[in-house]
């Protein structure tokens, strides 16, 4: 296109906003029955999801992307779990306490998706931002899957969500992991240690257990939803310099 290689030649000659591309269109599709009334090829923007355990580097890497993002004139929209308007307070209310069923819990989750997929998402994908998604419904399937609900009735549940443009898994090691939340919180969380599956009774040895258990299940949702894994056992600077990199292809459709 012509229009495209201007722009990609200006940016080599201006110092100062060297990074800047135009976002081909997507083929924008939802996975299975998506929301009523909701024409997907209208939806302009960019679906960008950064998945991976706790502690993986997620809002590091959200960070550094969104500084590159905006200043290459991208606009940005961050979206995550458990922030929606409707239902994050009782959310967190209901996770202080061990009281609801898996399934209840789960159908939580769903509807704070389904709330954050429908005011924030969309509008956003409709004004042309790229939305910076930390986690999205592969880690909700996960942790389902792991307490024994069925994947095809996750995948019907779920069949609500937009296809993303590209789903960056940052994979790291059990170890690594509880390093990086040990030095960045002091502790490990009780939800994602899995202590409410009676693993262990030690903490440490559940979160283990429960980590391996999620990546297990990640494999199986990699060969479905095909995602990309990142190694991000790496340096801050390595993988966000490969984020960079994949990023740039997922924008232009190029590979430099
Ligand atoms: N590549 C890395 N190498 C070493 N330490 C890292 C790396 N990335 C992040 N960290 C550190 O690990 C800790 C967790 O990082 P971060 O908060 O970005 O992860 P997160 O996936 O967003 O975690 P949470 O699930 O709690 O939201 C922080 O102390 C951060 O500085
Ligand atoms: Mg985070």
């Amino acid at each position: 296109m012509p229009g495209e290689s201007n722009i990609r030649r200006k940016s080599r000659k201006t110092s100062r906003s060297p990074e800047v591309v135009m976002p081909r269109p997507s083929k924008r599709q939802f996975y299975g029955h998506g929301i009523p009334g909701v024409d997907p090829s209208r939806l302009a923007g960019k679906l960008i999801v950064v998945e991976g355990a706790d502690g993986s580097g997620r809002s590091t890497q959200l960070s550094r992307m969104v500084d590159w993002l905006e200043g290459s004139g991208h606009a940005t929209v961050q979206v995550g779990l458990k922030r929606s308007n409707l239902v994050s307070e009782e959310l967190e209310n209901a996770k202080q306490g061990n009281i609801l069923s898996h399934m209840t819990l789960g159908l939580f989750y769903a509807t704070d998706f389904a709330d954050q997929l429908e005011n924030a998402i969309i509008p956003a994908l409709k004004a042309g931002f790229i939305v910076l998604c930390d986690r999205y419904i592969y880690t909700l399937m996960a942790r389902d899957m792991v307490r024994g609900m069925e994947d095809e009735w996750l995948r019907n549940l779920y069949g609500i969500a937009l296809v993303p443009d590209a789903v960056f898994y940052l994979q790291v090691s059990p170890e690594n992991l509880v390093q990086r939340n040990f030095s960045k919180n002091q502790a490990l969380d009780y939800w994602e240690s899995g202590m409410d599956l009676g693993l262990s009774r030690d903490m440490f040895d559940s979160f283990l257990k429960y980590q391996s258990l999620l990546i297990e299940q990640f494999q199986k949702l990699q060969k479905i939803y095909g995602f990309d894994i990142v190694d991000a056992d790496q340096a801050v600077e390595k993988v966000d310099g490969l984020l960079r990199r994949k990023m740039r292809k997922v924008l232009t459709g190029h590979d430099k």
